[in-house]
């Protein structure tokens, strides 16, 4: 016997063995370890609320035309709901038909701890190149230990490599970080705008290679004459921006001063018996406010009432940016219909992709009214002086043409908005229905449910 397991030993070698009892990250392993820090983790299962983004704001449909955006987009909810929730959404739709590209398996990337144990075995590209549909089955966990820890320790880890490379790109790798700043990158792995790079088998990629302001991310876009589809209405080629909050907060003023993500959304806790740990319940930071705000900002009543005026003040903006764009799109439209050219649009044209590009890259960022409220409003400031300059040019080439009369879309609710741009909502649906029936309900793990 005792043979056997030296040339067990000998054969698995050193690497692998070590390897294989390092990863033993199993919830019942980690629940056994740290408790407390487990149970948090898990209540992230109690922030089930969410809202239809589209139906509270239906001009987005319209400027998210020609994507998978316009037909659902929901607002976060708890970790826990993180690979159900990109199962169950329109966006990622069904599997391809016979012969044809499906969505890539990047839009797993920010979901499961699966995804960098997938890109070990698969590369960075191997594992890109597949389909999303594909993986589905792959995907056992939420957002897990392993995603922010080295495998089953304390300490703080970065496993997935376009946070590796982007860090790299600003000169900040991971282990030169000082703790506050690996806290806030373990979340900025995942709550940083990114894009599929086509060349490169649709691979995660974070677009910093001038730096990581939405004026730089434009225009190392613009230089690489980059777009993620063109926009049917008025063939803008359009940019997304997705979640910077990352981006917002590592200008602000609580950056400054070494106040991250982790301050505010993960407080300090004590157990029952007095012993103190960090809560994983990862949520809203402001139901909070006496454990995590308290201590700096003593005057709870002017700091909401600061709060709230900047959230009101950036929304109205930003419904401002809105109506423009709708209206900047259309007669677009209503020129080319009238056989505008390329060489009088271009001009317009990029002043609609750049006032789109600022607007998202202000309210894709989930809570900008907290985490850095100066750049939202001066982001939605350019949007406006942008759309109101595309709309100019594109009244003089209206006229021009002789075209008196543009037919703006109906955008008074989501159904109306859908409609306007041809989005057969049932249709979608009952397809997605069928897909979860057959295949996810039948064949995918239990985590692809949660919530549903
Ligand atoms: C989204 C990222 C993230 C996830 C997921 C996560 N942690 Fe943490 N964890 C952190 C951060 C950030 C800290 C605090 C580090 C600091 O600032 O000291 C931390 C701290 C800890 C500590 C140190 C003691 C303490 O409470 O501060 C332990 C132990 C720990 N986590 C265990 C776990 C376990 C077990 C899981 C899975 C059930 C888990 N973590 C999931 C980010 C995460
Ligand atoms: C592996 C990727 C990943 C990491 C790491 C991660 N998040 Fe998230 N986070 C998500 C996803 C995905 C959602 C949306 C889940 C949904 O709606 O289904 C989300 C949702 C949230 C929400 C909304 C919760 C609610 O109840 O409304 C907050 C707040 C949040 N994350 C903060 C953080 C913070 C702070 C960290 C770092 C400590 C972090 N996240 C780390 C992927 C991640
Ligand atoms: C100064 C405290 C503070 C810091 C630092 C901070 N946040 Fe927030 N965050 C808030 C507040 C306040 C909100 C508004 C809603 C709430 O959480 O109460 C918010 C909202 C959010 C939301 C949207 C939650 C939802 O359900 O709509 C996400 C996601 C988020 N923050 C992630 C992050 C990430 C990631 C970081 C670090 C890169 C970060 N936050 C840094 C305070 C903070
Ligand atoms: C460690 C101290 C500290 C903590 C904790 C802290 N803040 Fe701050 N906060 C500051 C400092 C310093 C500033 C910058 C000076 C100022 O405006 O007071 C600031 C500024 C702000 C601003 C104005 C931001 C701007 O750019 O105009 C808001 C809003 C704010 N904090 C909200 C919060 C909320 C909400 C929390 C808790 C979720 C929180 N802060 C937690 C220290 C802190």
């Amino acid at each position: 016997m005792k043979k056997l397991t030296a040339i067990a030993l000998s054969l698995l070698g050193w690497c692998t063995l070590s390897q294989a009892l390092a990863a033993d990250v199993s919830p019942e392993k980690m629940k056994a370890k740290y408790p407390n820090q487990y149970a948090s983790w898990q209540a992230t299962s109690t922030q089930a609320a969410r809202s239809d983004m589209l139906a509270s704001y239906p001009a987005a449909i319209i400027l998210w035309a020609g994507s998978a955006y316009a037909k659902e987009y929901h607002s976060p909810r708890g970790h826990q709901f993180a690979v159900a929730d990109v199962t169950h959404t329109l966006r990622t739709g069904v599997p391809p038909g016979e012969g044809k590209k499906g969505l890539s398996a990047s839009c797993w990337t920010c979901k499961s701890p699966d995804v960098p144990r997938l890109i070990d075995e698969l590369g960075v590209e191997g594992f890109s190149a597949k389909n999303f549909t594909d993986l589905g089955t792959e995907m056992n966990s939420v957002v897990y230990c392993s995603d922010c820890h080295e495998q089953g320790k304390a300490e703080l880890s970065l496993p997935r490599p376009h946070a590796r490379d982007a860090m790299a790109k600003v000169h900040l790798p991971f282990d030169k970080q000082d703790e506050a700043m690996q806290g806030a990158q373990v979340c900025g792995q995942c709550h940083v705008t990114y894009y599929f790079q086509p060349e490169r088998s649709n691979k995660v990629n974070i677009p910093w290679i001038f730096g990581s302001s939405a004026d730089l991310i434009e225009k190392y876009y613009d230089t690489r004459r980059f777009y993620e589809w063109i926009h049917p209405v008025s063939k803008t080629p359009i940019l997304k921006a997705r979640h910077p909050e990352f981006e917002h907060w590592s200008r602000s003023e609580h950056a400054k001063v070494g106040v991250t993500c982790v301050t505010c959304h993960m407080p300090a806790a004590t157990d029952g018996e007095g012993k103190a740990y960090t809560n994983h319940q990862v949520g809203k930071a402001l139901p909070n406010y006496d454990v995590v705000c308290q201590g700096c900002h003593e005057n709870k009543q002017a700091l909401m009432k600061q709060l709230n005026s900047a959230k009101s003040q950036i929304a109205e903006k930003a419904r401002r940016v809105e109506q423009l764009l709708v209206k900047a799109h259309y007669e677009a439209g209503a020129a080319w219909d009238a056989g505008a050219s390329w060489a009088i649009m271009n001009d317009a044209i990029m002043a609609i992709r750049h006032a789109q590009w600022r607007w998202d890259f202000a309210m894709s960022s989930h809570g900008s009214y907290a985490h850095n409220p100066q750049e939202a409003n001066a982001l939605l400031d350019t949007a406006i002086l942008q759309a109101e300059h595309a709309r100019r040019a594109l009244s003089e080439i209206l006229s021009m043409l002789s075209v008196t009369q543009v037919n703006y879309p109906d955008i008074s609710t989501k159904e109306a908005a859908q409609q306007a741009v041809g989005i057969e909502l049932d249709k979608l649906t009952e397809a997605k229905q069928a897909f979860i029936k057959q295949e996810v309900d039948k064949h995918w793990p239990a985590v692809s449910r949660t919530g549903y």
